[in-house]
């Protein structure tokens, strides 16, 4: 009776989706009228290349298993006229759409869903048209950043603009010039009626929340139109390595004294902080890493560090002189004179199974902290952090100036980072449980009420919206947009009323 009533049930559902998935397949077709046609762009799981396409953007193999859940229809987008066709007809067939430029998204919203879905691909729109009379270049979403030269996106080279821009990127002049979306100056989209809108025609209020809103709550980004920066002929990068035997817990400590507010907006000094063995047999130590960006010469740069931060004793022989490109292989982790070619290649460096978390720090951590946070660190063994310094022209920028508000009175963001290569499920909650264990105990040392978090550095973990509420949406919205989460409930509820940007982390519709 019951493997009866199963076997009905399935026939009807699979029956019903692949209709849906037909009819789909049809309205496309019939929406679609470009120079280039619809069909080059469609795959089905009955083309023979629609695991690779789909697998060729997933930048987290713990979304790459056999189970994980797999769209109907990819559209790879070969022209505007595709994204719009795509736009009209998952609304018509309430099919729910996925949009992804680069993949990089941590928790897999661009490709993963729980609901029959559609992935509207973007790596196909990627040209870039740069003018250097008015210093401007229009960008299409699935461009990767590597290209753009003289701009203050993120430091690694495959992101896509599409969703890395739309999070509010930074990068390692974000001291200097702030983060992408402050440097962006019109946009093109598809919004839900499937229009192709610009500036102008969709308006202040939400050119302003694709500025770090996550354009995915909204519409479809096309491209970006962005405004150049000026980069000096030389910077000078260096990165030196300190464990707690070697005074790291001090270094750090006076790290949180002047990274932010004492050193000149030109410098941006990076930590990573990692658990490591030790010199003696069996014995852990904490290694932190200095990697710091100055927009300028080794000379200047030695007289700014013997001024600010003696005690880390930066030499001229740390220090390593290049074009800003080449200084994106370094931050790049390629060894210093590796080929810019490398920058063209699409396909990342490693591919792994990964989680990241995300923290703001408001008050320098007290050393008896540090020293806690070093013990937990060699306990749990494999969860890593990365520290971003804030203040420069963050500071200055106002929070509501943007979605993004972590402005002001931040003094540095943690990255927390577990990455793995082993399959399994056991092997992926061991390390889902060591980050969220090593997130708690920093509660008091960060941010409050709200813990904020930054929405580029997707965290399924601080909430997600499975009935679709405000009251659901407000508890991670609050946490990535503090008070402009509100701005953005309204520019979502008159956008998209009926709620068909959607994903896990989407901002909700007002609750009337
Ligand atoms: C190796 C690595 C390094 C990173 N380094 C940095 C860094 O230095 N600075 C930084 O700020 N962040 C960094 N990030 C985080 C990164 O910015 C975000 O993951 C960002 O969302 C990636 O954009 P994407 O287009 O590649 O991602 P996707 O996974 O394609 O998309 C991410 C989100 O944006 C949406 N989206 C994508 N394209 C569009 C579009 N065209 N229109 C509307 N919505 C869209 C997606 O639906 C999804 O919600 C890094 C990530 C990785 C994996
Ligand atoms: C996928 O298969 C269909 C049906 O054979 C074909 O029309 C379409 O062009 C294929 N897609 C691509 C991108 O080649
Ligand atoms: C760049 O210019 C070409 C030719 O005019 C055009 O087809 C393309 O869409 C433009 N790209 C962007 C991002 O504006
Ligand atoms: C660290 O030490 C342990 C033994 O104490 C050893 O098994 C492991 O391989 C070492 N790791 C590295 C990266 O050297
Ligand atoms: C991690 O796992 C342990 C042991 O199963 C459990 O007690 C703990 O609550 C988990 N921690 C988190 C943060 O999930
Ligand atoms: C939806 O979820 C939120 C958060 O868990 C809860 O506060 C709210 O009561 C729920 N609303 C409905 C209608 O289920």
């Amino acid at each position: 009776m019951f493997s009866l009533f199963s076997i009905i049930f399935f026939t009807f559902s699979a029956a019903n989706s692949a209709s849906v998935e037909e009819n789909f397949l049809q309205c496309l077709s019939m929406q679609s009228q470009s120079s280039i046609a619809i069909s080059e762009a469609i795959y089905t799981s009955s083309n023979a290349s629609f695991s690779s396409v789909l697998q060729s953007y997933v930048r987290n193999l713990r979304f790459a298993t056999p189970t994980t859940l797999k769209p109907l229809v990819i559209v790879a987008a070969k022209h505007e006229s595709h994204v719009q066709a795509t736009v009209i007809c998952s609304k018509k067939f309430g099919l729910q759409i996925r949009i992804r430029s680069g993949g990089h998204d941590y928790d897999g919203l661009s490709y993963v869903s729980n609901v029959p879905f559609v992935i509207l691909d973007m790596f196909n729109l990627r040209s870039i048209n740069i003018s250097l009379t008015d210093e401007t270049a229009w960008v299409q979403a699935g461009a990767t950043a590597s290209k753009i030269h003289g701009f203050p996106a993120g430091v690694c080279p495959t992101l896509g603009v599409g969703g890395h821009f739309s999070g509010g990127g930074y990068g390692n002049m974000m001291r200097k010039f702030g983060l992408s979306v402050d440097n962006i100056v019109d946009a093109q989209i598809v919004d839900v009626q499937g229009r192709i809108l610009d500036r102008k025609s969709m308006g202040e209020d939400l050119f302003w929340a694709i500025r770090g809103g996550g354009a995915a709550s909204f519409c479809v980004i096309l491209s970006w139109k962005i405004k150049l920066v000026q980069v000096p002929e030389t910077v000078t990068v260096f990165r030196v390595v300190k464990t707690l035997e070697q005074g790291a817990t001090d270094l750090v400590a006076k790290w949180q004294q002047v990274a932010a507010d004492k050193l000149d907006q030109d410098l941006f000094i990076r930590l990573f902080i990692n658990a490591v063995n030790g010199s003696k047999e069996g014995e852990k130590t904490v290694k932190v890493s200095f990697v710091a960006m100055f927009l300028g010469q080794t000379e200047k740069l030695l007289s700014l560090m013997k001024q600010s931060f003696p005690e880390l004793g930066i030499q001229k022989k740390d220090c390593f002189e290049m074009r800003w490109v080449e200084s994106v292989l370094f931050w790049f982790d390629q060894p210093i004179g590796t080929p810019l070619e490398v920058l063209l290649n699409r396909i990342p460096k490693s591919q792994v199974s990964l989680k990241r978390k995300s923290d703001y720090v408001q008050e320098p951590i007290p050393k008896t902290g540090l020293e806690s946070i070093w013990k937990l660190m060699i306990e749990l063994g494999e969860v890593g952090m990365q520290w971003n310094p804030y203040g420069g022209i963050m500071s200055e920028i106002p929070a509501t100036e943007t979605p993004f508000p972590h402005r002001a009175g931040n003094i540095f963001k943690i990255q927390y980072s577990a990455n793995w290569n082993q399959p399994g499920i056991e092997v992926t909650n061991r390390y889902l449980n060591l980050t969220r264990t090593f997130y708690e105990a920093m509660t008091p040392y960060v941010s409050k009420n709200p813990r904020e978090a930054f929405l580029n550095y997707r965290d399924i973990d601080i909430g997600s919206n499975t009935n679709g509420t405000y009251e659901e949406g407000k508890i991670y919205g609050i946490k990535y947009f503090k008070n402009n989460f509100d701005r953005l409930v309204r520019v979502k509820t008159s956008v998209d009323p009926d709620n068909f940007f959607t994903y896990e982390q989407s901002i909700p519709i007002s609750p009337s």
